[in-house]
């Protein structure tokens, strides 16, 4: 998710659950190539199961751009043909991309020949008036057939004219049964279902009909909630039981951070979400936003806000 996920709300969300795979903001394959590459591609190999999300539909500059990625050591790299934005329809790519399948075909062809790791794609259900089940069908048949064998689909179509991002992740009417139809037409497929999931019980639910759900803005606004992934989806047991060993296992990375001239508020603005519902959630947040953006500051500003969230009871070691 841009201005999200970047490797410091990775580095969070990889403390709160093992198994997850985590997904970069979208990068454009021309940033990789022309831009600060180093910059968009480091993460910290703590972040692994970790994939790229790609912008382009260039398939010259796609297969580059993989190669790079490979060689940092991504496992996996997903195309994205599910943004609306103006921005990246004047780059003839996002979701304006689901009316040109060839050219996703194409660019998946060349990233396989390119790089080993999987090529993944993410879209919506449809576009414009082109939302039917069947130009839905078309285009994962197309884009399958050149090597994809993992769809991340966003239940509901885009408006490319007229609605402004945000609001095509609102407005468009979610649509799952389109999604679980298609996998129960594909099984051969991966599918993994996309949009408006906000608890592990609906993720089970989706569970029955899909192969894997991906979770989006619930878990940034509310991050505790992939604490209980690892336990409930993945049947492993969770590594943190409380909120607040969460943020002490954030503190070793924040000051090897610190010390490398990042500031405080580029870390912690990932962890405002953490109490989330909790009593004294609000001084949490504004303790954080507040004082992270003054000069020096350091791990005491999250042990200052950490005073204002009434204490978790910390887990009872039983001696037998
Ligand atoms: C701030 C923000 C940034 C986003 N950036 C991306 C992006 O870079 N790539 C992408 O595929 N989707 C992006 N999305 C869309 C989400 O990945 C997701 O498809 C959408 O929000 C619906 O899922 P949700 O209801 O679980 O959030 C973004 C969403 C938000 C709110």
């Amino acid at each position: 998710m841009l201005d999200c996920t970047d490797r410091h709300a990775r580095y969070f969300m990889r403390k709160l659950s093992r198994h997850a795979m985590l997904y970069t903001e979208m990068i454009t394959a021309n940033a990789l190539i022309f831009g600060d590459r180093d910059r968009h591609l480091r993460f910290d190999k703590q972040e692994h199961p970790l994939a790229l999300q790609l912008g382009g539909s260039e398939p010259e500059a796609m297969a580059q751009a993989s190669e790079f990625a490979a060689e940092y050591g991504y496992d996996e790299i997903n195309i994205n043909v599910g943004c609306p934005s103006d921005r990246v329809q004047s780059g003839s790519f996002g979701a304006c991309l689901m009316a040109e399948p060839a050219i996703v075909a194409a660019c998946v062809k060349a990233m396989r020949a390119a790089v080993d790791i999987p090529i993944t794609v993410k879209t919506r259900i449809g576009i414009d008036e082109a939302d039917t089940y069947t130009q839905l069908e078309e285009f994962v048949n197309q884009v399958s057939a050149a090597g994809v064998s993992t769809f991340i689909i966003h239940a509901r179509k885009a408006w490319l004219k007229g609605l402004s991002p945000k609001e095509n992740r609102d407005v468009p009417p979610l649509d799952y049964e389109r999604v679980y139809q298609l996998k129960r037409e594909h099984p051969e497929l991966e599918i993994i279902i996309n949009g408006g999931i906000k608890t592990i019980e609906e993720c089970q639910q989706h569970l029955e009909q899909v192969d894997g759900v991906m979770l989006g803005r619930e878990v940034y606004h509310n991050p505790w909630l992939l604490s209980e992934v690892d336990q409930a989806i993945y049947g492993h047991t969770s590594e943190l039981q409380t909120r607040e060993q969460a943020v002490a296992s954030m503190q070793p990375y924040i000051e090897q951070q610190l010390a490398n001239d990042t500031y405080l508020k580029h870390v912690s603005r990932h962890m405002i979400g953490l109490y989330h519902g909790r009593p004294g959630a609000r001084h949490w947040r504004r303790t954080l936003s507040e004082k992270s953006c003054k000069e020096g500051a350091d791990f005491e500003v999250l042990n200052e806000a950490l005073s204002f969230v009434t204490r978790e009871p910390q887990p009872i070691a039983v001696n037998t």
